[in-house]
């Protein structure tokens, strides 16, 4: 199978070029290196270029005959959105959009869409499955659900099956130490926290010890990296096998707290970690936590480091490896 796996360069594309090439497919990845890593593209060709140029995609679906298309490559940061809605809507509707026109130009049908669980806002109840209300309370939300909107209509008109993955909390890192999250800035709170126990930051800091939870901190499902490439594997199966659009889910279906995460990276790294508490950050629901049991029945995933213990060592392995920029 030939596949496009845009934004292949950074966290999630990279670790699922890996497993692609595991599966011995052909890959190519598409990737304006804004903030992947060459070095971070094990397996395929790297084309470097941006889906703003539409030239640039003519070039690449004219030369090349992709069977599924994945599209990783977005602004994900929800607080710059609020402060700059323009570069979202531009960097993950406009783009998304010439990268979906080029795919029915060229007769490409099948894509794989990076969606979030920031598409359902404030939860109404938990833990949240594919038919919870759509209300996302920031840009970064409503782009990816504009996306997913678009998409519905592209499968009407045009036939261009798709599969949207909502991640809950992405994370850990490549098993075998060969990849990791590389964030710049980091603002994901396991990377963060093991930064502090690196001695890399002096401390964290725990935003909102108030909320309605048992301890008082949020609390959020963490999916392991490899667990969420295997939903994205699976999906292109399902694609393949039925021809369908779907829409899933991805998470543990377990909750854990800021605190208990904050245990765990203490107990795993043997390091003593300066906690602060502060405010609340604008925008985060107490709970967030996916029922995914749609994924599991329907494409048959089965997520494999389901403990916490085991995504904090695999990313404690990364942090180790000391790889920053
Ligand atoms: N947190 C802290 N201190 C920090 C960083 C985070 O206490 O320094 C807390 C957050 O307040 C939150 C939890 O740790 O309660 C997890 O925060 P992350 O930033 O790691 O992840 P989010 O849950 O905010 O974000 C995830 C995805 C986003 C997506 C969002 C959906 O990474 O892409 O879920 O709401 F938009």
């Amino acid at each position: 199978m030939k596949i496009l796996v845009v934004g292949g360069a950074g966290y999630i594309g990279s670790h699922m070029v890996k497993l692609l090439a595991q599966q011995g497919c052909k890959v190519t990845v598409f990737d304006n290196l804004s903030f992947g890593h060459v070095d971070a593209v094990l397996h395929g060709a790297l084309v470097v270029g941006d889906l703003a140029d539409t030239q640039a995609l003519d070039a690449l679906f004219s030369t090349h005959d992709f069977d599924v298309v994945m599209h990783f490559a977005s602004s994900i940061l929800v607080g710059e959105s609020v402060q700059n809605p323009a570069k979202y809507y531009r960097n993950n509707v406009a783009n998304t959009q010439n990268l979906l026109d080029t795919m029915v130009k060229y007769d490409v049908k099948k894509f794989i869409f990076s969606s979030t669980a920031a598409i359902f806002g404030e939860p109404q109840y938990t833990p949240i499955d594919e038919v919870h209300p759509k209300l996302p309370i920031n840009p970064y939300g409503r782009s990816k659900w504009m996306v997913e909107q678009i998409l519905e209509d592209y499968d009407r008109a045009y036939a261009l099956k798709s599969i949207c993955l909502r991640y809950f909390n992405a994370c850990g890192a490549d098993p075998d130490g060969k990849l990791g999250e590389r964030h710049d800035p980091e603002t994901h709170l396991i990377p963060l926290v093991l930064q502090a126990a690196a001695g890399k930051r002096d401390n964290i800091t725990v935003f909102g010890q108030d909320y309605g939870t048992p301890d008082g901190t949020c609390i959020r499902d963490y999916i392991h990296i490899v667990d969420l490439c295997q939903a994205h594997w699976l999906g292109i199966q399902h694609l393949s096998n039925y021809n369908q659009s779907k829409r899933y889910n991805l998470g543990n279906g377990d909750g854990f707290s800021v605190q208990q995460v904050i245990d765990v990276c203490k107990l795993v790294t043997g390091k003593d970690i300066s906690v602060l508490c502060g405010e609340r950050r604008e925008g985060d629901p107490a709970i967030l936590v996916a029922d995914a049991s749609l994924a599991v029945s329907e494409l048959a995933w089965k997520p494999r480091y389901v403990k916490l213990e085991e995504i904090v060592s695999h990313a404690w392995q990364w942090e180790l490896k000391g790889k920053d920029d």
